[in-house]
């Protein structure tokens, strides 16, 4: 699949090595490890000292036959205590694909392990005890799965044996389970009866449940389809570390999270938003063209640019928004509660910054997937909350990237991981958490502008009609959009063809015309979005009519400055020509007066720059003003 972002050509788009990672999920008892033991065993992927090995635990023990929960129970600990308390990564393999998986605990207490393994695994193995149904342990699991981005769910009900193989039983908890998880976000369900112990439905299909006419768990891993499932368009490289062996030297050490990175890509580096281009692209064996998810590699860029680790270097026209507020989900993973208020430490990518919950919106009942109301987040918990960070972070919806998308929280004092966070998309999010006004209030332009996080301006473009007034205008919409603020662009053409209809080009009639114009952009400001607007407004006493309607201080004036020969030479819309013609009265700069600015707070000579060094310049400046606050 080549990346929208790519110049692919065939042989450079990058193919995915044909594995599979899955997690297996549920509660203690269900059969996880003997499943995991059975695979690895039917699939001969157990090594043979390792099968004598466990026999004689099997004698020692005194179990019936050979327990293969041993081969997966690995730690001593476990054996002490009974349960499972690691993470643990195994690698099989058959003719058709490789697969890793994460075996994680399903002790309740072990939730964090379990989002752990989960975070990178393109499936879910889900189990059940088919004597228990389901459990608030397995709605939970299912959903922390959902959060964490998995499309491909196999509820597998165990124990079938102890059933007699009973189809009705398979039935009612699959039915159960498929009701539950319309709710969640799998594009793919599957539920598998099987016997873990005896060996049913696992490798090969069993000849005890005749009724079912599914695959069997490793028929289904080994054909499930999970290329798509990547995301190979968004180039999202994570700096871990500045390389510098030499003076001649300077690379950027890290990984791939998503998308694809070419030689001669050019790149953007977040938060600093300096520019380059992909000089080289190095790895232990030797320079490479491109390189793609999960890969770690050295860029050398062609400048030398201030970057540090947390940077993430990106494609000018595929930016995440750079964001201090971020709305997210929340899987809390301690047994200390949440503490609102309290500085906690945010790992995003490479990076670590001090950030503090703002607010716990709500926590969600497992079991029935409705919102509770919360004011903290206890061990297990899921809810919703909004976070501040010290530095903005360029994160993605956790929808959208899964890398990018997550965080977790750290507890400065005792270093421990207590949450896990995914990031909700604000243009998805619906509502957003601010403080409410009290009862008795109105509602100020401020707390609506603070719901987008941002403080309004209207940036008023003037400039002679192909000046690039409209172009500028749409290229800022896109990068505020990208930055996650809220912005709207009033266009002169498209003004006049509906509010200002019937206005024409009078001395008069253009006062009008902007005077209305200035009055929609204050109305918009006071909502709290940014306004852009690009009107020819000739005449400097309409400028400061305008001005004054929408406050000197949300007024910034920007000159798109390009000579009259440059314009008329453009001739987008071919009206120099037919104005030279005589064929439109009183056009202007050619037979109206256009005067320029004085002392615009900006002024642009498009003439000589480009749209993207355009851009780059309004942006800093209108940082520089305080109008968007700084990254750094
Ligand atoms: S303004 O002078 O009142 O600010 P405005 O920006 O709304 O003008 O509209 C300018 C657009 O109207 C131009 O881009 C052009 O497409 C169109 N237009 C038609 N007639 C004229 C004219 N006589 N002078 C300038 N623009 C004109």
């Amino acid at each position: 699949m080549a990346g929208k972002n790519g110049n692919g050509t065939p042989e450079s788009t990058p193919r995915e090595p044909d594995l599979l990672r899955f997690v297996t999920m549920g509660s203690v008892d269900d059969g996880k490890s003997t499943l995991i033991g059975r695979l690895l065993h039917d699939t001969e992927s157990v090594f043979v000292d390792q099968l004598k090995a466990v026999k004689s635990a099997s004698e020692k023990l005194k179990r019936d036959g050979v327990d293969l929960s041993l081969l997966t129970d690995g730690l001593r600990a476990e054996r002490e205590q009974g349960i499972t308390i690691d993470v643990a990564y195994r690698h099989f393999a058959t003719p058709r694909r490789r697969f890793i998986i994460a075996d994680t605990p399903g002790h309740v207490q072990y939730t964090r392990n379990m989002a752990t393994g989960a975070s990178t695994a393109d499936l879910a193995l889900l189990l059940v005890d088919a004597r228990n149904g389901l459990l608030t342990q397995t709605r939970r699991h299912a959903f922390i799965a959902s959060l964490l981005g998995l499309k491909h769910l196999v509820l597998v009900v165990n124990k079938m044996d102890a059933v007699g193989f009973d189809q009705a039983v398979f039935q009612r908890i699959a039915d159960e389970f498929q009701q539950f998880a319309a709710r969640l976000r799998f594009t793919d369900l599957r539920c598998i009866p099987i016997s873990a112990l005896a060996g049913d439905n696992v490798v090969t299909r069993s000849a005890h449940m005749p009724w079912y006419s599914g695959p069997a768990v490793l028929e289904h891993l080994e054909t499930v389809y999970v290329g798509g499932d990547r995301n190979l368009v968004d180039l999202r490289f994570s700096v871990q570390t500045v390389v510098r062996p030499h003076q001649d030297f300077r690379g950027y050490a890290g990984q791939v999270v998503s998308g694809v990175i070419r030689q001669g890509d050019e790149v953007v580096a977040l938060p600093s938003e300096r520019r380059s281009r992909v000089k080289e692209i190095v790895t232990f064996d030797g320079p490479r063209a491109y390189a793609f998810p999960p890969q770690s590699v050295t860029v050398v860029l062609e400048d030398e640019l201030d970057i540090s680790r947390g940077d993430v270097l990106v494609r000018p026209h595929n930016r995440p928004p750079l964001r201090r507020d971020l709305e997210a989900m929340m899987v809390w993973l301690s047994a200390e509660p949440l503490r609102v208020g309290e500085p906690y430490l945010v790992k995003h990518l490479a990076a670590q910054v001090k950030g503090v919950v703002k607010a716990v919106a709500y926590r969600v009942d497992p079991d029935t997937l409705h919102r509770e109301d919360a004011t903290t987040l206890n061990l297990n918990d899921i809810g919703r909350i909004s976070l501040t960070v010290y530095r903005p972070l360029p994160s993605d919806g956790y929808e959208t990237n899964r890398a990018t998308g997550s965080f977790i929280l750290i507890d400065p004092v005792s270093n421990a991981t207590v949450g896990a966070g995914m990031i909700v998309d604000r243009a998805q999010a619906g509502t957003i958490q601010v403080e409410p006004p009290s009862n008795d209030q109105p509602m100020t332009a401020e707390q609506r502008a603070s719901r987008f996080g941002q403080k309004p301006c209207t940036l008023w473009l003037t400039g002679l009609s192909g000046a690039g007034k409209s172009t500028l205008a749409r290229g800022l919409e896109k990068r505020l959009f990208s930055q996650g603020r809220a912005c709207f662009v009033l266009d002169g053409d498209e003004v006049r063809g509906g509010l200002n209809k019937g206005l024409g080009f009078s001395a008069e009639d253009r006062c009008e015309n902007i005077r209305r114009c200035a009055e929609v952009a204050r109305l918009m400001n006071e909502a709290g979005l940014l306004v852009v607007t690009a009107f020819i407004s000739p005449y400097r006493a309409d400028r400061k009519m305008a001005r004054e309607i929408v406050g000197d201080g949300r007024f910034v004036e920007l000159f798109v400055d390009a000579p009259l020969e440059v314009c008329e030479k453009r001739d987008v819309k071919g009206l120099y020509r037919k104005a030279r013609a005589g064929e439109i009265k009183a056009f202007t700069g050619v037979s109206d007066p256009y005067e320029a600015p004085e002392s615009p707070e900006l002024r642009l000579a498009t003439g000589t720059i480009d749209l993207e060094a355009s851009l780059d310049l309004v942006l800093e400046a209108l940082e520089q003003r305080g109008v968007l606050p700084r990254y750094r």
